[in-house]
């Protein structure tokens, strides 16, 4: 075995969703995990792993989480130097602050900055794969690509398509988003491991047509992912009805230009009707949670339990930067409150799931990514239980695995990151 190594700590396995079982039943603790060539070869016992590989380095996490490096799936590179941007809601904060910064990236030289500042940033988070929009800059995507591969990354990225709604210096044409899409697919898609997506912005800023040209895209690139934004804001499903008079609701506006399928991939999606649930469920497509964008840009508070119920596929993301954070941790922790908010109290076990296997299983990444079992690719974390003081002092009170976790999910961030693997090399 090639640089084997073992990992000891609180390896946590899944073996099936915890919104479907019991965290007893579809969650265990293993006490070390082998990888080697850049998968999981086994996990299980010391002393077995270490008869398995005896030339195999160790390290000791004792204590600590070993976990599947989290998911974000849905991001926006582009927006790392605007996070945290104050007083707006979707559309005057797209205005204000959004579209601004994102025509800087006509700079490829800015673009490949930002994008090694964001990769940097997400990885001290813990965070191995992301889903990000760049702009509609070709070479933002380059640029974003290039850094990923750089680091050995799985990401999935597209090209923000706009026609309408935005800036000239954004706007791209119908005809030009498909001409560059395609040839960002055909210089990107399966390079390594890096994956394309499909990426109209939002009903807002395309046209009928380029939702077509996208649409006949997808058609020929049909194991591309397709990411976009969906029922966000009141004020913005408003104006996609006047946009679309002949569309059935917000998702009718995708679903008429061959824009929604099972590799659809719909951020927020949190004012749905009953037709558009019951569509999303029915073609087993993505709803990604973004619960701090939720509250930041004051969307609306995401009802997770009833989509799950739904049977809506779901993965959760940071939305970085309406979303106010790099961290899934915090991600976790407001889709926990935001849920509390409507009667349901996640246990710890969905929440991790969702940040990981969950979050991978959307993006279709779910046999390569997102648990730790044989095969599977060597992205992991060392979680410290008790990285501050305040968190140290409720652990000290757990007594169990799940009350352990708990107060890093609520109250953890970067400081409780405290090695990551990529493709099984540490970072
Ligand atoms: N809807 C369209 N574009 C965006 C974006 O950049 N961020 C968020 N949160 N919603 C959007
Ligand atoms: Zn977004």
């Amino acid at each position: 075995m090639s640089g084997a190594q073992i990992i000891t700590g609180h390896v946590l396995c899944f073996e099936g969703s915890p919104f479907e079982a019991d965290a007893e039943t579809v969650a265990r603790i293993e006490e070390a995990v082998l990888i080697s060539d850049g998968v999981v070869v086994q996990v299980g016992a010391l002393g077995t792993l270490r008869k398995a590989a005896p030339e195999a380095e160790i390290h000791g996490f004792d204590g600590h989480l070993i976990s599947p490096g989290f998911v974000d799936a849905h991001a926006h590179y582009p927006q790392t130097a605007i996070i945290a941007s104050w007083g707006k809601r979707l559309l005057d904060w797209l205005e204000t602050y959004t579209f601004p910064e994102e025509m800087r990236f006509h700079d490829p030289d800015y673009a490949r900055k930002i994008a090694a500042r964001y990769l940097d940033l997400t990885l001290s988070h813990g965070t191995t794969t992301v889903a990000s929009f760049c702009t509609s800059h070709a070479a933002s995507v380059d640029a974003f690509f290039a850094e990923a591969q750089q680091r050995g990354l799985r990401a999935v990225a597209g090209k923000t398509c706009m026609d309408r709604g935005a800036p000239a210096g954004l706007c791209d044409t119908a005809q030009s988003a498909y001409d560059d899409s395609k040839a960002l697919i055909a210089r990107w898609h399966g390079q390594d491991r890096l994956s394309y997506a499909i990426t109209p912005r939002f009903s807002l800023t395309s046209t009928p047509d380029q939702l077509d040209a996208l649409g006949v895209l997808w058609g020929e690139e049909p194991n591309c992912l397709m990411q976009t934004h969906l029922s966000e804001q009141k004020e913005e499903i408003r104006k996609a009805s006047e946009l679309f008079p002949l569309a059935r609701d917000y998702l009718d506006t995708y679903e008429r230009h061959g824009l929604l399928g099972a590799r659809g991939l719909y951020g927020h999606a949190i004012h749905l009707t009953p037709r558009e649930r019951a569509r999303l469920a029915a073609l087993g497509a993505s709803v990604i949670h973004c619960p701090t964008s939720n509250t930041f840009i004051g969307s609306g508070l995401f009802d997770l339990a009833a989509r799950v119920a739904d049977g809506i596929n779901l993965g959760l993301a940071t939305d970085t930067g309406g979303g106010s954070s790099f961290s899934m941790l915090r991600a976790m922790a407001a889709a926990y409150e935001i849920a509390q908010l409507s009667g349901t109290a996640l246990h710890p076990a969905q929440l991790w799931w969702l940040a990981t296997a969950g979050s991978a299983q959307a993006l279709h990444m779910g046999d390569k990514i997102g648990r730790i079992a044989r095969g599977m690719e060597a992205d992991l974390v060392a979680i410290d239980l008790a990285s501050t003081p305040d968190i140290a002092q409720r652990h000290a009170r757990a007594e169990d695995i799940w009350e352990a976790i708990f107060p890093t999910i609520m109250m953890g961030d970067d400081r409780a990151v405290k090695a990551v693997w990529v493709g099984g090399v540490r970072n």
